[in-house]
Order: C-alpha cells, then sequence, then structure tokens
C-alpha cells in the first residue's frame, strides 16, 4: 500500500557504498518514462553516476548514482516537477531504495553542466540512490534533528473544512473517503520540513494552497511550489489506490485565505 510506504520512508542522506546494479536503474529508467502529471508539463530524468561526473553533496555519503530531472521554465513547472519526481522517488522507496530530495545542499554548478541543463531549463532538486547504511551518520543524525525531521503538523492544523477558520475533522475527513490521502500528504517530505500544504475541503473537493515561508521563492523557482506538487502526487496517488475518483481542476473557489497564502489547484470528485 502506497500508505505504508509513506509512514516508513525517511530521507535516507548515508548509504552503503555498494551502488545499484544497472537492472534496477534500467527498471527506473522505464519507470520514469511513464510519469505524467496533472499540468501534462514533461519533466525529464537524467541518470548519473557519481565518480563519473565529480559529483557530490555535503550532507550525503556513500552514494554513488544520483537521479536528476529538469523542466522548461514556465507557470507551474515547479508543482509539476514535484509532481513527477515525487512518483518517481516513491516508486524507488516501494523497491527497497533511499533517496532524499536535495534541492540546496548540492554542488549545483556541477550537476546543472553534467545535466546539460539549457536556458530556459531548470533543475530545482536532484536525489541520490541507492541502499541505506546500517547506521546513519553524525551529520545526519544532527541534520534531522535541526528540522525536527521526525514531527510533523497535527491534522487539524493543515486541513479546514470549507473555509480556514474550522478544521477539519477526522471523522469528517473519513465520511469523505479521504482521510488516508490527506494522511499521505502530512506525512510528506518538504524543504526543510516546513510543510507548506494547507487544503481547504468541502463537500465535492480538496483545495490545495501554499502558506508561503521566506526564502524559497527565487523569481524563477519555489521551492515550496515543488514541495505543493509532492502533496498533489501523495493525495492523488493515495485516492487512486482507495477507488476514490478525482479530477484535476486549477479554478480558485474564492475562498478567504490567511496572508501569504496562495492557492494552488484542487481535485474534485
Ligand atoms: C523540495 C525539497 C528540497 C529539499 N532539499 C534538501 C536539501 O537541500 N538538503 C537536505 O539535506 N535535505 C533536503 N530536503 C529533505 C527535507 O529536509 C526532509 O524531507 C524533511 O526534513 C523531512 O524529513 P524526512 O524526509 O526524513 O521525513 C528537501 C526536501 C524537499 C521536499
Amino acid at each position: 500500500m502506497f500508505i505504508d510506504d509513506v509512514k516508513n520512508r525517511r530521507s535516507v542522506r548515508t548509504f552503503d557504498g555498494k551502488g545499484v546494479s544497472n537492472e534496477v536503474i534500467d527498471d527506473l529508467k522505464e519507470y520514469a518514462g511513464s510519469i505524467v502529471n496533472p499540468y501534462n508539463i514533461p519533466v525529464e530524468f537524467v541518470f548519473l553516476k557519481k565518480d563519473e561526473h565529480g559529483l557530490s553533496s555535503p550532507v550525503l555519503s556513500g552514494e554513488k548514482e544520483y537521479i536528476a530531472a529538469k523542466v522548461k521554465k514556465g507557470a507551474n513547472a515547479d508543482v509539476a516537477y514535484g509532481y513527477s519526481f515525487e512518483e518517481l522517488l516513491m516508486y524507488a522507496v516501494s523497491k527497497g531504495l533511499g533517496t532524499v530530495w536535495i534541492g540546496g545542499t548540492l554542488s549545483r554548478d556541477k550537476f546543472e553542466k553534467a545535466i546539460n541543463l539549457k536556458d530556459d531549463e531548470i533543475m530545482p532538486c536532484m536525489s541520490p540512490i541507492g541502499y541505506a547504511a546500517d547506521k546513519m551518520g553524525v551529520k545526519e543524525v544532527l541534520m534531522r534533528k535541526g528540522v525536527k525531521a521526525d514531527s510533523r503538523y497535527n491534522f487539524s492544523e493543515l486541513f479546514f473544512a470549507d473555509s480556514f477558520d474550522t478544521p477539519l475533522t477526522e471523522d469528517k475527513a473519513e465520511e469523505l473517503g479521504i482521510k488516508t490521502a490527506l494522511e499521505a500528504v502530512r506525512l510528506a517530505p518538504s524543504a526543510v520540513n516546513k510543510q507548506p500544504w494547507r487544503v481547504v475541503v468541502t463537500e465535492n473537493g480538496a483545495h490545495f494552497y501554499e502558506k508561503k515561508d521566506k526564502g524559497y521563492d527565487n523569481g524563477t523557482y519555489d521551492l515550496q511550489k515543488v514541495d505543493l506538487g509532492i502533496a498533489l502526487y501523495h493525495f492523488e496517488n493515495q485516492c487512486r489506490e482507495d477507488g476514490k475518483k478525482l479530477a484535476f481542476k486549477q479554478a480558485d473557489p474564492g475562498i478567504a485565505t490567511p496572508e501569504k497564502t496562495e492557492y494552488i489547484a484542487s481535485y474534485v470528485w
């Protein structure tokens, strides 16, 4: 079940140093080729070997391979990117592989060169791919503490009923058949574990918003919109598994928003 993978996943930054077989890489490549997102914006994945390109990240150790991804600049490119890349990373997790979204702590110039990034493209993130070491490194332990990586906001702090004034109860979410899907959103990874997703639920839809923090939007793309794409993927995929039929819509329902909160997209049923 998708929700089990979501619950069991954690970011992996310390790898076993053994690398991944060609068969596993080929399987990931094949899966990557099948991925689409609700914006119909193509996201291109590039598989890279660490030694071949002299790549690294100060927060990683023992990794041998990376997956990077690029997308053409444009409206919603960052959201679409989060959706598609998370689909591939959760597929890798389902195969027992370790991953971690990396958007800040990487030798960015080298990665962008290695994937031949063009002026009209962006590469917000990459992820190493491999098997977790038996023990986390000291750096990794400290990093997890620093961002409180094992905790998340409560259900009632993230999800609302009809307006931002009323928290959604778990009973109501259950009645609507979206409780597990919202739980899959709540447990998703996000940049610096900020969890910027907020969802207002009505009788026939779930409206996703970004609660913006300072320092994530560089004018070309917004890492917290990548987080929102991740949340959309978690919601949609869990609903699909639960047999809940959804339609994706970009139509602001006009619900009054708190400050620094931006409408992103909706799923209606
Ligand atoms: C868009 C995005 C960018 C991230 N960038 C980094 C990064 O640059 N360096 C890093 O160590 N972790 C990064 N992370 C991982 C988060 O810190 C991590 O997901 C969060 O702390 C929650 O921990 P968990 O994934 O183990 O549940 C990023 C996550 C996301 C979603």
